[in-house]
């Protein structure tokens, strides 16, 4: 028997009581042992919840118990996760983790922390939900040079990208009647500014380099100034708009990254990721493109992630799960030395000077539509085209990057 506890009884934390109950005899049969949840550690009380009794207050309680040999940490935050998780994996306790901010903040010094008291620190649930996507990077693909990672780590803006482009809405009103359906968090900024999946591709890019990818380098936009009329020129140019976190190695030290709204082509995979499903393209050196795709959140999907980890760390206890992540920092590539072609929404009185100052792109105009134009330009250095913009000043109503 092994006994767990389960640090923060939310959505996730009790998602994960819930499948290791629900899925007991195949949990502890896949396992090789009995697991149970000893502790629920939680400030709140839970009357009347079947595991009512479990409840602790006192995460000394848990951290005194030599039984509990893993910790699940679903509590979300850095203050009180941080002090936690540093003080299980201390007292050799192996911890499964939801929690990217954690992961993506403090994973080298974690993983350090869990190698030197013979334990593990597991993150599957932190980036994806339940795609099974860093067991992957980290064991099935250990053969590859995984040269790329581009993604739809975030659901609540890909359902808001969907929303808009079926139905043509603003994105205020799109994001209001997500947050009334319980889609989008009442305080959206981390999800449509793109920091929410920044953290996630700075955990992957992680992985990827094998060093520390500091999701803070990483240059992040959100889709807040996507407009309807963006899908209208996205639609007849047989694209649409994503917003993708993008990583590609340069060199052993050298990362190029980035979030930010794509104008997609149709034809790429990620075109038809919807609503709040996530997708994770891998691009290794021998294995070419490899697409991982589900369900990105939701608290039983995120929940099975966190006890497949769970599983892990008993199969392997007092063994080391190998994770290949230095603490020692890659560089990240200044975004102005990025290429890209763009999509430019601009006044109709801009058709001629865009032709002279972005030489070689294509003008688009839609019937019945006086009031702009959108005009798409070869690849060029993002510095030299927001000079160019710069030099349009208000012609220009909106750009997006074309992928
Ligand atoms: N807010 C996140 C999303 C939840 O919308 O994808 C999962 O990390």
């Amino acid at each position: 028997m092994v006994k767990v506890a389960v640090f923060g009884y939310g959505t996730v934390g009790s998602g994960v009581v819930e499948v290791i109950e629900k899925n007991k005899e195949q949990v502890s049969k896949k396992a090789g042992e009995e697991i149970e949840v000893a502790y629920i550690l939680d400030l709140r009380e839970f009357p009347g919840d079947p595991y009512e009794a479990k409840v602790v207050h006192d995460v000394n309680v848990i951290l005194e118990d030599p039984e509990v040999k893993i910790v699940c940490e679903t509590m979300g935050g850095t203050t009180f996760a941080y002090n936690y998780t540093k003080a299980a994996l201390e007292k050799g306790k192996s911890v499964c983790t939801s929690n990217k901010e954690m992961v993506a903040k403090f994973g080298p010094e974690m993983l350090k922390l869990a190698r030197e008291h013979g334990c593990n620190y597991l993150f599957e649930a932190s980036v994806g939900g339940g795609i099974p996507i860093i067991r992957p990077l980290n064991d099935c693909l250990t053969a590859e040079k995984v040269e790329a990672i581009t993604g739809i780590l975030n659901g609540t803006t890909n359902y808001i990208l969907t929303k808009m482009e079926r139905e043509g809405a603003d994105f205020d009103k799109v994001l209001a009647r997500a947050q009334e359906k319980g889609y989008a968090e009442r305080n959206p900024e981390a999800d449509v500014e793109g920091y929410d999946a920044c953290r996630k591709i700075a955990i992957l890019s992680s992985l990827m380099m094998g060093k520390n990818v500091d999701f803070e380098k990483i240059p992040t936009e959100g889709i807040t100034k996507i407009v309807p009329e963006d899908f209208d020129y996205a639609k007849a140019a047989g694209r649409t708009i994503k917003l993708l976190a993008r990583a590609k190695v340069i060199d052993d030290n050298t990362l190029e990254a980035m979030v930010s709204p794509v104008m997609l082509d149709k034809e790429n995979p990620l075109a038809m990721v919807s609503m709040v499903f996530n997708a994770i393209l891998v691009k290794g050196n021998m294995l070419g493109e490899a697409m991982f795709y589900g369900k990105g959140a939701g608290k039983l999907a995120t929940a099975s992630a966190v006890v497949g980890d769970v599983i892990d760390c008993v199969r392997h206890l007092g063994k080391e799960i190998p994770c290949f992540w230095d603490a020692e920092e890659a560089t990240i590539l200044d975004a102005g030395k990025h290429s890209y072609a763009y999509y430019i929404r601009a006044k109709k009185s801009a058709k001629e000077v865009l032709g002279a100052v972005l030489p070689g792109g294509e003008i688009m105009e839609l019937p019945g539509r006086d009031e702009d134009l959108a005009y798409f330009t070869q690849p060029m250095k993002q510095d030299a085209f927001e000079k160019v913009l710069e030099g349009l000043g208000d012609l220009v109503l909106g750009t997006i990057r074309l992928g």
